[in-house]
């Protein structure tokens, strides 16, 4: 049975890979900062283990680790979910405190998360590691400066660890999806909306011209992705970033 520990598990894309991997027979631990979201899910699903905690913080990174893996009982799948979007607003207008805390949620804790998973992702059998990218972390992302920067950052971070980690059998992989749909990507259309003069509708369908496959992204897909990778069929798979974004040509 893996045992998974999903960050920012308790909505969103996370909730999904909750609700995946459960649905696969994993152990889960999510923990999240949305004490309302994180009931309502252990309440969905029997045996998943949910605790409030906020990843903008070491000092609670550092009990929420070692708590997951005491009530796991070990670690096989480490999912860095945890990611904020950030104010949109050019870089010579970005307020430097609000840069320091996409970093801190979207980076720097990906950094404290991992590094204390891996001594016990060194004791599973086939340990592996997904950070969540971003379409952002593939093109330039105007009024996104921190987003992006992360999300590139994610990516040098996830290669790294591809490299540092396979010969303890250990495999890390970044996802990098499009647009999911929900209250996230609706203040991120009204935020470019409100800083181009555009209506949100205008800005949606110019999102949308720029991809190959019309639509969001539905995070049902982004969580069975997950899955495959964690599984034995991606033993071969590691270093990538796997785009699931309808072939969109820019962020
Ligand atoms: N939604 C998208 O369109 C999209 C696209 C590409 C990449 N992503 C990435 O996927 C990941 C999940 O995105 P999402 O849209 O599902 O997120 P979301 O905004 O729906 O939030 C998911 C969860 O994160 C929790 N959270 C926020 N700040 C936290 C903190 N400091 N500590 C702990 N939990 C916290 C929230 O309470 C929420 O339950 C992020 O890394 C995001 O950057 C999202």
């Amino acid at each position: 049975m893996q045992r998974v520990l999903i960050t920012a598990g308790a909505a969103g894309i996370g909730r999904e890979f909750a609700r995946a991997f459960a649905a696969e027979g994993a152990k889960v631990f999510i923990c999240d900062i949305d004490e309302k979201s994180l009931g309502e899910l252990a309440k969905e699903i029997p045996g998943l283990v949910a605790k409030r905690y906020d990843m903008s913080a070491r000092a609670e990174i550092e009990r929420m680790v070692p708590g997951a893996i005491a009530s796991l009982g070990g670690l096989d799948v480490l999912i860095n979910n945890a990611g904020i979007a950030g104010l949109t607003l050019p870089v010579d207008q970005y307020p430097p405190d609000d840069w320091d805390k996409v970093i801190a949620v979207n980076l720097t804790a990906m950094f404290d998360v991992t590094r204390l998973a891996i001594p016990h992702l060194k004791q599973s059998k086939a340990g592996c590691i997904i950070n969540m990218s971003s379409i952002a972390g593939r093109y330039g992302f105007a009024n996104r400066s921190p987003y992006a920067a992360t999300k590139w950052g994610v990516i040098g971070f996830t290669k790294t660890l591809a490299i540092e980690l396979g010969s303890f059998g250990i495999r890390a992989n970044a996802i990098a999806p499009g647009a999911v749909d929900g209250e996230r990507i609706q203040r991120v259309f009204r935020g470019r909306a409100q800083i181009s003069g555009r209506s949100t509708e205008e800005v949606r369908k110019e999102a949308f011209s720029q991809q190959s496959i019309d639509g969001f992204i539905d995070p049902q897909d982004i969580a069975q992705l997950a899955v495959f990778l964690a599984s034995d069929a991606a033993k071969s798979i590691s270093g990538q970033v796997i785009p699931i974004d309808n072939d969109r040509q820019r962020a």
